[in-house]
């Protein structure tokens, strides 16, 4: 009896993520007394001049209520023990009506994928063809010894269901008021799916990387050279990975990492099916502190001391590559030092602490996180869903583009408030925004830590 109310009490515990999302507060969301502003997001950022071709759409109808269809039937699958057919199947649900389209989730007939907002804002982002946003640069010999190019980067497109979408809406139900002062939880069922793709040069792509062969290739208004984000033209890019998150009371965290990389050789019909599952992951292994990676990979090197990821080990199915910080979970075009799970475990507002030790702004800074130390470990420390980084933030649930969406308009707002004022709230009666923007000097490992904190002055 008392062993049975044990486990209820620690199953609940583990779970209680899902009790304090920003919606179920008592505390008035922020603006509550004026009527939300719905003013569409703005679509895309960056587009070529002159062009009347279609564009991308940002699918930002959010759920208002809680989706109650049943969960996808993958929520029944073993994730640990039949890890591949459960990723076959998230990639499968993540398919549907989609691959048809191109992934222009207005025309899916099957079911509804969400985007989010805010992404347009700052250099690095949206584009106009297909919602891409310019992430990480991809190092020489990173995705196979044959890539010689230093130059190349990843850029990406994130898609939400339903489920996680509700989240986003309440989130952002006033569009020039999102609710920061909540930590976020989303809920069971949450499905998040990101394409990467890559900028080597169409001509020498397959050369470079193998396994772009029989490529995917969109069309992207992008810097192919990462080291010149600014210097956006016209151009292809080639499909490189998925990744997926899931949102499931049955993982000891609440999340789930999935990642899948391209591979031509596979010669699917369907080519988004060359997208093979790589690997799953439902926890850090805070307990292995050996420092190891393989950033220029000729071989997979899998870690079977972890036993908080599955890597396929099949060779046929997949070709080298390099994972993350001692071979837990990472694709080809993630940083290896780092992992899935290590990453987003910052999600947070405001982002008080970086992705990665590694891109702290400053040497002496990074200095105090020698990878393996205690206070390197506390990026791999199996933070639970709705759990924050760092104390004195709110949690944004492992979502990096929702805490970033956040800081991202809060930027904006900080340097346009004259403007936002004026052109839409007549009296502003909430203190105004104090911008505390640390420019890094770090311009390789940009990704948020040009934008740090933004804290309202009180
Ligand atoms: C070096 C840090 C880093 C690593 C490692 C990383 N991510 Fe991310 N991820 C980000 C950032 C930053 C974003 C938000 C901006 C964007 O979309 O690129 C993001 C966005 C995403 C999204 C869109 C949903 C969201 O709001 O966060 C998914 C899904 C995702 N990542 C999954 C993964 C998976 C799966 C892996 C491992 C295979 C992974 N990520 C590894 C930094 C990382």
């Amino acid at each position: 009896m008392i062993k049975r109310l044990l486990f209820i009490l620690l199953v609940a515990g583990a779970f209680s993520c899902t009790q304090k999302s920003a919606q179920t507060t008592d505390a008035p969301a922020v603006d509550s007394a004026k009527a939300a502003d719905k003013t569409p997001f703005p679509d895309f950022g960056f587009m070529v001049a002159n062009y009347h071709g279609p564009v991308f759409k940002l699918s930002q109808n959010y759920p208002e209520a809680v989706p109650t269809e049943p969960l996808p039937d993958f929520f029944k699958i073993d994730f640990k023990k039949d890890w591949h057919k459960y990723l076959e199947a998230v990639r499968t649900y993540c398919f549907e009506g989609n691959t048809g389209v191109d992934f222009k989730v207005e025309y899916n007939k099957v079911r509804g994928w969400y985007h989010m907002p805010w992404q347009h804002y700052g250099p690095k982002g949206r584009e106009g063809f297909h919602g891409l946003t310019q992430e990480a640069p991809v190092k020489a010999f990173q995705l196979a010894p044959t890539q010689t190019i230093d130059t190349a980067g990843a850029i990406a497109v994130g898609f939400y269901n339903d489920v996680s979408a509700y989240t986003i809406g309440q989130v952002w139900k006033d569009h020039y008021s999102p609710d920061s002062l909540h930590s976020v939880a989303f809920k069971n069922g949450s499905v998040l799916f990101k394409l990467l793709f890559v900028t080597l040069p169409k001509s020498v792509a397959v050369q470079q990387a193998p396994f772009l062969v029989n490529g995917v290739w969109w069309d992207a208004f992008c810097a192919p050279n990462f080291k010149k984000p600014n210097n956006r033209f016209k151009t292809q890019v080639a499909l490189i990975q998925m990744d997926i998150m899931v949102r499931d009371d049955r993982a000891p965290n609440g999340w789930i990492f999935g990642n899948f990389q391209y591979n031509g050789a596979l010669n699917k019909t369907n080519k988004w099916e060359n997208l093979a599952p790589l690997g799953i992951s439902w926890g850090d292994d805070p307990n292995i502190t050996t420092n190891a990676s393989n950033p220029k990979p000729t071989v997979t090197i899998i870690n079977h001391a972890l036993v908080e990821t599955v890597i396929n080990p099949d060779t046929k199915e997949l070709p080298p590559t390099h994972l993350g910080w001692n071979s837990r979970l990472n694709g080809p075009v993630d940083n290896p030092m780092s992992s899935c799970y290590s990453c987003h475990s910052t999600a947070e507002y405001p982002e008080n602490s970086p992705l990665s030790p590694l891109f702290f702004p400053t040497q002496a800074e990074r200095d105090k996180y020698p990878p393996g130390s205690p206070a390197w470990m506390r990026w791999f420390a199996n933070l639970k869903c709705g759990q924050p980084f760092d104390k004195d933030s709110k949690s944004m649930d492992f979502s990096l583009q929702l805490s970033a969406s956040i800081q991202y308009f809060n930027e904006w707002k900080a340097t346009q408030a004259g403007l936002y004022a004026s052109a839409y709230k007549p009296a502003l009666e909430k203190p105004m925004l104090k911008p505390e923007v640390i420019m890094t000097t770090d311009t390789t490992h940009k990704r948020h830590t040009e934008y740090r904190a933004i804290i309202p002055a009180n």
